[in-house]
């Protein structure tokens, strides 16, 4: 009987090695390093690599449908500037988010915000701005239509829908079942009733079912649950749609036995769909709303070994780098079972020697771990180690404070 092989992580091809040294903006990990002040860690994004994930997807999906950049995946502020020449439109989750897109050469009419619990300030910022809001409830169109009034501007709103549906295999569901997110779908075509009476400028749907699937099924299913659905709504909109949010969800592959999403079923999947849509809604733009599947792969963290020890037969390569920075490698942002992310030496890539390690970080908690029995390449006091696929959700989603170490820096190249 042949041994089944243990799973192993997609090839991380996106970025490439030379002479045994991994590169990112045609310079060696070795020599960024050098350029960072004090030698901390930091995250590396590319925009070579960036670029190529954006066409790619555009070329891939029908032309009807817009591709939105979701901030919160990576705000940094170059980034986000370099994006804006990549994709039609940005989305946002807070005022701090809407100061950095408003920085870009993205305008307003291209902006929508969404997420609960926006304040009278914000949704004054907001409207001054002329960002479409994503309403999340009936009390927050009835906030804008007031504080519209006050300003004598008329707010842009959309409705953010929570689906009747869920996002089946999703790392992240954010419809279906009782949410705070949007309103229920059932009760939107008597909410747009009083919208038609309220004084809001009516943009359209924003329908959010999930993030993070690999699962091209899931994903063909909630675009044809959610096409549906925003038809089924239509008939009651106050005016014509003029904005239809389909959502994202597309994922990328953090762990081992994961695989890369195939985007031709989905891409045909959305040209089927399509017609029947036009049927009902013929000139409103669609927008699918991502922000992983743009910048994730593009990516890297990188900390130095300071230490290296062996505890009761086990190796430990002792980092500067650790949870505080990185929470979602170390295991601890929404994960149930601990999996490693995608490790590499960046200095010894593809080198024979290997040895199974433990990669810990500075932090008085065992939860402090950024590879859990990893095999890599031999690695000593000073090399470099690198988490791939950290191009989201690392940086700003990670406790910088905790234990007052310094923060990563950040770089683009
Ligand atoms: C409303 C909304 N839009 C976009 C996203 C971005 O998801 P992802 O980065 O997985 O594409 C999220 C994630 O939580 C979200 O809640």
């Amino acid at each position: 009987m042949s041994k089944k092989e243990a799973p192993k992580h997609a090839s991380m091809d996106q970025f490439k090695v030379s002479d045994g040294h991994l590169m990112t903006g045609g310079k060696r990990i070795e020599e960024l390093a050098q350029s960072i002040p004090d030698d901390v860690p930091f995250y590396v994004y590319d925009k070579a690599v960036i670029s190529a994930t954006v066409e790619n997807l555009k070329k891939a999906l029908p032309s009807d449908i817009h591709v939105h950049y979701a901030i919160k995946a990576n705000p940094m502020p170059e980034l986000v500037s370099y994006m804006a020449g990549l994709v039609t439109g940005f989305d946002l989750a807070s005022v701090g988010e809407m100061c950095v897109a408003l920085n870009t050469s993205m305008s307003a009419e291209h902006i929508s915000f969404a997420g609960p619990a926006k304040t009278d300030g914000e949704l004054t910022e907001a409207i001054k701005a002329g960002v479409t809001i994503n309403l999340e409830s009936e009390n927050e169109m009835r906030r804008a239509h007031r504080i519209g009034e006050k300003l004598g501007i008329k707010p842009k709103v959309a409705i953010r829908v929570n689906p009747d549906y869920d996002l089946k295999a999703s790392g992240m569901k954010m419809g279906g079942g009782a949410k705070q997110f949007g309103i229920d779908a059932e009760r939107v075509p008597e909410t747009l009733k009083e919208l038609g009476s309220l004084d809001l400028e009516f943009r359209g749907f924003h329908i959010f079912w999930g993030s993070q699937n690999l699962r091209e099924e899931s994903i063909m299913e909630a675009h044809e649950k959610t096409f549906n659905l925003a038809a089924q709504l239509a008939q009651s909109a106050p005016d014509t749609v003029k904005s239809l949010n389909i959502g994202g969800g597309l994922g990328i592959p953090y762990f081992p036995g994961e695989t890369r999403l195939n985007l031709e079923p989905i891409s045909e999947n959305l040209d089927n769909l399509l017609p029947t849509l036009r049927a009902s809604l013929p000139d409103t733009e669609i927008v699918t709303e991502l922000g992983r599947y743009l910048v994730g792969e593009s990516g890297l963290y990188v900390c130095r070994v300071i230490d290296k020890k062996v505890s009761r037969g086990e190796t430990f390569l002792v980092t500067n780098g650790g949870l505080h920075h990185h929470l979602s490698a170390s295991g601890n942002f929404g994960q149930v079972i601990r999996k490693n992310y995608p490790v590499a030496i960046a200095n010894k890539m593809g080198e024979k020697e290997q040895e199974l390690v433990n990669v810990v970080g500075p932090l008085c908690t065992p939860l402090d771990l950024l590879g859990n029995k990893m095999l890599l390449p031999k690695a000593e006091i000073g090399d470099l180690v690198v988490i791939y696929q950290s191009g989201a959700y690392g940086y700003t989603a990670s406790p910088h404070l905790f234990l007052s170490h310094p923060p990563p820096e950040q770089l683009l190249v």
